[in-house]
């Protein structure tokens, strides 16, 4: 199977209802590539498959392979949009345990997180496991402001300049920020990090495929050229304007059908808890390009069967406001198989010789048609595997549904006010001067 297929046969939508749309979607494509021209506009993400900068490009694989030789850890400081992209793609694509497997197996530097939250028990734990390996820094802000990535980068460098000397310290700090501007530009600039760039034109959720997500992914051995490849397979096949032949827009119209019918969560389900992060990084490219003027599907994520045993009672029969989007992945990278017991006292040998992939495939089989039957409709999204190429298609398909779906939604899927009221009362709090 070659690319990615939605399947909306469980929705309850017709393809007449879906085709309502037609005039409107050709309207909001030819306004979203319109944009794409207009250097000011966040919708620098749309052509970036094949209008990026091929040198920076070039660089990141160059940081990716220097981290490597001199450092154990790459720790990726940054909040949002600026690690959960890269986050998503590096624990879709490596092993369950990459962090936990010794040196040798694992090949590449192990990927740390900080600056995503203010926990003084997150930051000491992760100082102590740091200890005495090496590591070096990839700090990722766009604004170059934000407080979280801010204070824990204060904190790792003076590790790293106490560890190593100012000058190794610097050469161990890769900087990925704003062209010209914040205080994160200045320090890089004053201190000589390698710098990689956040273009103007895009935000932060919509930048997985430029440095801020390139560099950690490249850093964990994952092939972004094959990434790049797989959101340029994406770019082409999503440009068709004629709503029919562009599954990507119909995936937009169907939530916004379901929608208007009061189904105002949408639930993204996988299978596979490999995908347990590219759902949180879909939850906030949803959540804050839609969430506006009281208005927005609400967007949950579920990991099945876990959550089956967690979640699955209000799934079931809970308020019916929701509807799910499957993930379904058609070929696991591994597989398994039961074995027969002679005994038989757990019951399974009804399952001798069927293998785990073909359990779970049933598992979701069985629990689409019991939601479907308990009124929440299902989208179905399937992948052959998980690989580069996919996932790089995955991300382009969403970002540009995202923009598609806000679109007809009314709003602005590409700006993102009230995620500064938060920090207003915070710093309002810590009299920070000027709030
Ligand atoms: O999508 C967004 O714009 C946000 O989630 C930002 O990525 C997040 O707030 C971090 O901002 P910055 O990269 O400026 O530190």
């Amino acid at each position: 199977m070659n690319g990615i297929k939605l399947d909306l046969k469980k929705s309850g939508i017709s393809q007449k209802t879906i085709m309502e749309y037609k005039e409107e979607v050709e309207n909001i494509h030819k306004d979203l590539h319109n944009r794409s021209s207009d250097e000011k506009d966040f919708v620098g993400w749309l052509e970036l498959p094949t209008n990026y900068d091929k040198k920076e490009f070039e660089r990141i694989k160059k940081a990716a392979q220097k981290i490597k030789k001199e450092s154990d850890i790459l720790l990726v400081i940054g909040i949002g949009g600026s690690y959960l992209g890269a986050r998503a793609v590096i624990e879709a694509l490596t092993s369950t345990f990459y962090n936990m497997l010794p040196e040798k197996e694992r090949k590449y530097p192990q990927i740390l997180y900080a600056g995503n939250n203010l926990s003084p028990n997150y930051i000491n734990e992760l100082i102590e496991y740091i200890g005495d390996k090496d590591f070096s820094v990839n700090v990722i802000s766009k604004s170059g402001t934000t407080t979280e990535p801010a204070i824990a980068f204060r904190i790792f460098r003076e590790i790293l300049e106490n560890k190593y000397g100012i000058e190794e310290a610097r050469s161990r700090i890769y900087a990925t920020t704003d062209k010209e501007k914040g205080a994160l530009k200045t320090l890089a600039d004053k201190e000589g990090y390698e710098e990689f760039v956040v273009p103007d034109n895009i935000g932060g959720r919509y930048s997985v495929l430029t440095a801020v997500g390139l560099l950690p992914i490249a850093t964990a051995g994952i092939d972004i050229d094959k990434l790049m490849e797989g959101a340029r397979i994406a770019q082409n096949r999503y440009n068709d304007p004629n709503l029919k032949y562009n599954e990507c827009y119909q995936y937009a119209v169907a939530r916004n059908i379901l929608y208007k019918l009061y189904k105002n969560t949408e639930i993204l389900v996988n299978y596979e808890p490999k995908m347990h992060y590219f759902t949180e990084w879909w939850k906030q490219l949803f959540g804050e390009s839609e969430g506006k003027e009281e208005k927005g599907i609400f967007p949950a994520g579920v990991d099945f069967t876990t959550d089956l045993h967690s979640m699955g009672q209000y799934i079931q029969e809970g308020r019916r406001n929701l509807f799910e989007t499957v993930i379904n992945i058609n070929k696991p990278k591994s597989d398994i198989t039961v074995q027969t017991d002679e005994d038989n006292l757990d019951g399974l040998n009804y399952l001798s010789g069927k293998t785990l992939d073909y359990i779970n495939k049933k598992a979701m089989e069985g629990t689409i048609e019991a939601h479907v039957s308990g009124d929440v409709p299902n989208i179905k999204i399937t992948m052959d595997k998980l690989d580069e190429i996919n996932m790089g298609e995955l991300i382009y398909f969403f970002e540009k549904a995202c923009s598609v779906s806000g679109m007809i939604l009314g709003i602005n899927p590409f700006d993102q006010p009230g995620v500064e009221k938060y920090k207003k009362n915070m710093f309002h709090l810590l009299e920070k001067p000027g709030y």
